[in-house]
């Protein structure tokens, strides 16, 4: 079932977990997380980043990725991850996605709140719920640029929610994009304080290489939405490898199952630590 992020994130709230957002390059991640959701009743999200519209051009797997939310048994929403042009975010909306972020980040804070108040007001028109960033996220979504982290400060978070209106808020605390190159030290501290004053569910971007206790944590203390997108690649990529080396891949659909099966697992793994399995029965 397709619904909109923000009662998913509503419920996540009261409910005090966190939704698992997969990014998907293909079907058969669609396929996979899919799976995933609907054997552990669990909300989820499908989200394609708009620097990876070169692979999966938008026009082809937003549909599919639309119609696999509309046909799914759980309730599914629709994200278009890091926005950065009007026109992409344009598309995705008449697309039928039911969010959008729009990713000002690099923006000084008073140009990243304009920007963010224009989309939202647009947004506003198809009912989509619309996520900002707020200080640097590290890395990039493609690994493209290795961008510093900066850490949201706490009271720029505050205004930023009040003045953009905004659903659901992206916030840095030493998280990256892409595989860390040393473990992760999130900043607990700064998320403590950003629960306290912000109202709205909070967002953490470069999921992967986080350790189980401290998504948990982070579940805890006002994360509402978790991205996940390297390490479905990866777990896809790896699932596919090691059916070639242990002789299981014999034609082409033994190859497309093996893709689903990795993207399946992943899921299934974090669907798990966030705590959304069994948390559909409001939908
Ligand atoms: P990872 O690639 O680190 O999982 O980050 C995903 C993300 O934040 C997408 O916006």
């Amino acid at each position: 079932m397709l619904v909109n992020m923000r009662d998913l994130l509503a419920d996540a709230q009261s409910g005090n977990y966190a939704v698992g957002s997969f990014s998907v390059a293909n079907m058969e991640m669609v396929l996979g997380v899919l799976q995933a959701a609907e054997e552990l009743n669990a909300p989820v999200i499908l989200q394609i980043a708009e620097v990876r519209l070169k692979q999966s051009p938008l026009e082809i797997i937003g549909p599919l990725m639309v119609a696999a939310a509309e046909n799914a048994k759980t309730p599914v929403a629709v994200h278009f991850d890091h926005g950065k042009t009007a026109e992409k975010i344009t598309q995705a909306l008449d697309l039928g996605f039911t969010s959008v972020m729009f990713d000002g980040s690099h923006l000084p804070l008073a140009e990243n709140i304009r920007q963010t108040k224009a989309i939202a007001a647009f947004a506003e028109q198809y009912d989509a719920a619309v996520e900002a960033e707020i200080g640097c996220v590290g890395g990039s979504e493609d690994g493209s640029e290795d961008i510093a982290v900066n850490c949201t400060k706490p009271q720029d978070a505050v205004c930023f929610a009040e003045e953009t209106g905004i659903d659901a808020l992206a916030i840095a605390i030493g998280n990256a994009h892409g595989n860390y190159k040393s473990v992760p030290k999130l900043r607990f501290d700064i998320l403590e304080e950003c629960e306290k004053s912000v109202d709205i569910p909070l967002v953490l971007h470069g999921g992967t290489g986080i350790s189980p206790e401290d998504f948990v944590k982070c579940a805890k203390t006002g994360i509402k939405k978790i991205n996940i997108a390297t390490a479905t690649f990866d777990a896809v990529e790896k699932s596919v490898r090691n059916c070639y080396n242990g002789n299981r891949i014999n034609g082409y659909y033994d190859l497309q199952e093996a893709e689903v099966s990795g993207a399946y697992e992943n899921a299934k793994r974090h669907i798990l630590i966030f705590g959304s399995d069994n948390k559909t029965e409001v939908f």
